[in-house]
């Protein structure tokens, strides 16, 4: 689809879990998941939608289709990321504190491929973090090189860790993060 610009709004709890289904389609087909993925990860995505701070933006075609959606919510110790990735800072001899203290995790940006390189993907991003009030964001990504990089790179996140391994997950991973806000 590349005729028509892309709409953007923010979700409510409701609204994503009325789209959980397509939302979880399209993270599947841009991250060149198997079909089961959605499957497994839709108790997932509703626990993070509960959660303190969780907020969602969801680009649309002009007939209402999904065409991107990013989300995310407050991190806090007792999370699974969130201790995951302090062990991993704590190992690493990086300051945990100071990135985890007061922060926004950016769980989840995903563009329908046939709607990538439109801008879509940064515009999702810089919604879902205007306005936020802390002092950072975090995210994991698979180690690159890929467009998720350069869109981050873009956009000023620097490394925090890099090739580290989640528990049960063999890929590296790097979790990137900047200050907020985003300007
Ligand atoms: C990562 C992802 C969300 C980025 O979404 P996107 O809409 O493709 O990305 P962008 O908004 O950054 O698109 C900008 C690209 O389009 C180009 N572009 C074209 N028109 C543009 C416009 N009007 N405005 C901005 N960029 C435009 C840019 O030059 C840029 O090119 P590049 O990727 O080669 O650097 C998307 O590629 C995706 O879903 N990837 C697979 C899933 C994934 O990896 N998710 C993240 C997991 S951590």
């Amino acid at each position: 689809m590349s005729a028509g610009r892309a709409h953007f709004a923010q979700l409510s709890g409701d609204e994503f879990r009325a789209r959980l289904r397509e939302a979880l389609d399209l993270y599947v087909t841009a991250m060149g998941y198997p079909a089961g993925t959605a499957e497994q990860r839709a108790p997932m995505w509703l626990t993070h939608a509960l959660r303190e701070g969780w907020r969602c933006i969801g680009a649309f075609a002009d007939d209402g289709r999904l065409l991107g959606v990013a989300y995310g919510y407050q991190g806090r110790p007792g999370q699974w990321w969130h201790e995951q990735v302090r062990r991993g800072l704590v190992d690493g001899g990086v300051d945990a504190a100071e990135w985890l203290a007061d922060y926004f995790e950016l769980t989840e940006i995903h563009v329908h491929p046939e709607n990538q390189a439109r801008g879509i993907g940064e515009e999702l991003l810089r919604r879902v973090l205007d306005g936020l009030p802390y002092r950072h964001v975090l995210l994991s990504t698979p180690e690159g090189p890929s467009r998720a990089w350069r869109l981050y790179r873009r956009t000023g996140f620097v490394d925090v860790l890099r090739h580290y391994h989640f528990a049960g997950d063999p890929r590296p991973f790097a979790i990137l993060g900047r200050a907020l806000p985003l300007g």
